[in-house]
């Protein structure tokens, strides 16, 4: 499978592996970040693999003591330190001696070998907490376009995955080398101390086993880059699934998503079978090698024990020991570089998401006016998705303090967009918006939300209880004060008659409330925080109009106390606020109020005729008033103008 076809979105991050060397150098200066405890954890394992070479000389010297007993005429035992034991020593007091020592050696092996564990671990767990708080932290704070770029399974696969992935590279890459380097060292110069040339010999080949680790390091960049890829994509595809069930199910589609599950799975395996394919090639040549350097030694090594050059426990018997610990560590280079590898390209994700600009964002030195009247000046403003194609055109109105306004327009004609840019989650592309004839970009970012109450259009609820949702904007919020906004919501009698009340807890994404039941929860979240400003995208879509007449008799009561914003497409609805804007394919196409409008015969006009028209329908002859436009424009379950076009049910 092409890497197009396995992320089709928009996405930035992976068009071509960003230099190794680059990621090497930050990775090593995040390794920095916590040297104490690495330096700790290199130690102990130095010392670990220096007791264990010691280990390896006393059972050399065991031997050397049992041969000299059995052959008196063998070399004489060379007893560590210049120690020698009393003449008067028997053969088992000697062997005693020396396995006390080894006993002991053994048990401090034991105890640094824990000592380092629990280090190790702890170092890893504060790697991943913080790295991880860092790429959240930041992920909160980038704009929407980041979002709308970046696949979401990808962003959570980071947080969750790659991140643990860099921590690899502190304790699998710059910790083990160290030991590694140590440990080798310490292996060639002990082999060195016991016979130079045969230790040339035995390591000849060594230069191939280091070309052999910088070999595999590079093939398999690319597929560990890939294998990120498809892992996003499976997570994508479950993802889509349980968040979809619904679609699913309710077009019988889940044979077909199973195989789509299916067929991303496979491909995940199929892509780690080609590198363990590598790695499975790799590690026989290189177990090969170093067999080598065993029959070296074993042809080498005894003639020269035989010839008296070499002790044969102190001398030959340790020199295998040491070579195979040789062998072990060089093995250990080739987890280094599958690990460098992993951490290389989960670094390139993870770092992608720090360095990732923050498009909206407070300036150097923000403005914080306190006394917020909300008065928005919107001047010659324009913004583009996509380059090129404007979704919003040379807006220019004035929305006054404490005003009650309505927009409106056919689907797609950039309602929503416009509502974002007045919370600054985009900021236009060109022309500017003032709040109290301040630039929104000049603005304290935090400040200014916390200004501004919002209902989405798509009501989003968390997995907590109906109070905490409510609260969520303001913790400290006491239980009079969520009541009382959940009454201004029209909320409050269908809370009230749920088992648990105000402590319900909503399912995740709000899954057990009805979409109405959510938008009033969405609308109580957004009035406790009294906000200068209250932007509704739609709210009231999915109330009936019985609910809908006591939300707009609360959004009456705020009139002159608050700007209100709110997007509808009923005409009963807006019929109360005191302008209406028309947009029209990103253009501002009409502004008045509800009379205006109606004398303009313009979009607006054509909207509450349709309406009205479709409300004769619904009602039943002998219940229809004389003025049917107003009964129409009183009920709000009329027309809309997605309606007109068949597109939307509300
Ligand atoms: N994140 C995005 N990236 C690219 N284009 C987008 C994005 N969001 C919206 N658009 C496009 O911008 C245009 C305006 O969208 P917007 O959501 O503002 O419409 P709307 O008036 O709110 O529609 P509706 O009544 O359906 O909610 C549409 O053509 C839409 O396809
Ligand atoms: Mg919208």
């Amino acid at each position: 499978m092409s890497p197009a076809a396995v992320d089709s979105r928009p996405n930035t991050a992976h068009e071509a592996p960003a230099p190794a060397r680059h990621l090497v150098l930050r990775l090593l200066g995040l390794a920095w970040r916590y040297r104490k405890k690495c330096l700790a954890v290199v130690f102990l394992n130095g010392f670990v693999a220096i007791l264990g070479l010691v280990g390896f000389q006393l059972t050399g010297l065991g031997i050397d003591v049992l041969r000299k007993a059995v052959d008196p005429a063998a070399p004489a035992v060379r007893w560590p330190l210049g120690y020698a034991p009393p003449e008067s020593w028997s053969l088992v007091a000697e062997l005693s001696t020396v396995a006390v020592m080894m006993a002991l050696m053994a048990v401090l092996s034991l105890a640094i070998k824990y000592w380092a564990a629990i280090v190790s671990a702890q170092l890893s767990q504060q790697i991943v907490i913080q790295l991880r708080t860092e790429v959240y932290d930041k992920l909160q704070r980038l704009s929407f376009r980041y979002f709308d770029d970046h696949d979401s399974s990808s962003l959570i696969n980071r947080v969750a995955g790659d991140v643990q992935a860099i921590r690899q590279f502190v304790d699998g890459v710059v910790i083990k080398c160290l030991v590694v380097v140590i440990t080798l060292a310490v292996c060639i110069v002990y082999m060195l101390r016991l016979n130079v040339g045969l230790t040339i010999a035995c390591l000849a080949t060594t230069p191939l086993l280091w070309w052999g680790a910088i070999w595999f390091a590079r093939v398999s960049r690319e597929q560990y880059l890939q294998a990120s890829k498809l892992g996003d994509e499976m997570v994508r595809v479950l993802s889509e699934n349980v968040q979809g069930i619904q679609v699913v199910k309710g077009f019988a589609a889940e044979k077909g998503q199973i195989e789509r599950f299916a067929e991303a799975n496979r491909q995940i395996v199929e892509h780690k079978f080609g590198i363990f394919w590598s790695l499975s090639l790799y590690q026989p040549i290189m177990g090969i090698l170093t067999q080598i350097n065993m029959l070296v030694l074993i042809g080498y090594g005894s003639y020269l024990t035989i010839r008296g050059e070499l002790p044969l426990g102190t001398g030959l018997f340790v020199f295998a020991n040491l070579l195979h610990e040789f062998a072990n560590q060089v093995g250990h280079v080739t987890n280094i570089a599958n690990s460098i590898q992993s951490s290389l390209t989960a670094s390139e994700r993870v770092f992608e998401i720090l360095d990732a600009p923050l498009e909206v964002d407070s300036p150097a030195s923000p403005q914080q006016p306190v006394q917020v009247r909300g008065e928005y000046v919107l001047e010659q403003v324009s913004f583009e998705y996509v380059p090129g194609k404007p979704v919003l055109k040379e807006i220019n109105l004035r929305i006054g303090a404490g005003q009650m306004v309505g927009i409106t327009g056919e689907t797609g004609a950039g309602k929503t967009t416009l509502l974002a840019l007045l919370t600054r989650f985009h900021d236009p592309t060109s022309g500017r918006i003032l709040l109290d004839g301040v630039d929104l970009k000049a603005w304290d970012l935090p400040h200014l939300r916390r200004q501004i109450g919002m209902v989405f259009q798509e009501s989003f609820l968390f997995s907590n209880t109906v109070s905490n949702n409510i609260a969520f904007g303001k913790p400290t919020a006491t239980l009079d004060e969520i009541e009382f906004a959940a009454r201004q919501a029209a909320a409050e009698e269908f809370i009230s008659a749920m088992p648990g009340q105000y402590q319900n807890v909503v399912g995740e994404y709000g899954t057990n409330l009805s979409g109405g039941q959510k938008q009033r929860i969405s609308l109580a979240r957004a009035l406790i925080l009294r906000p200068p400003v209250l932007i509704l995208d739609d709210a009231t879509a999915a109330v009936d109009s019985e609910t809908e007449h006591a939300i707009q008799q609360t959004l009456d009561r705020l009139r002159g106390e608050r700007t209100v914003i709110l997007v509808s497409s009923r005409v009963s609805t807006l019929r109360h606020a005191d302008q209406i804007f028309v947009l029209n394919a990103g253009l501002l196409a009409e502004t008045g109020n509800h009379q205006q409008l109606m004398q303009m015969h313009g979009h607006y006009f054509q909207m509450a005729q349709l309406q009205a028209w479709e409300q004769t329908l619904t009602e039943p002859e002998d219940s229809l008033p004389e003025d049917r436009e107003a009964s129409a424009w009183s009920n709000g379950q009329g027309a809309t103008f997605p309606q007109m076009k068949g597109i939307r049910n509300v």
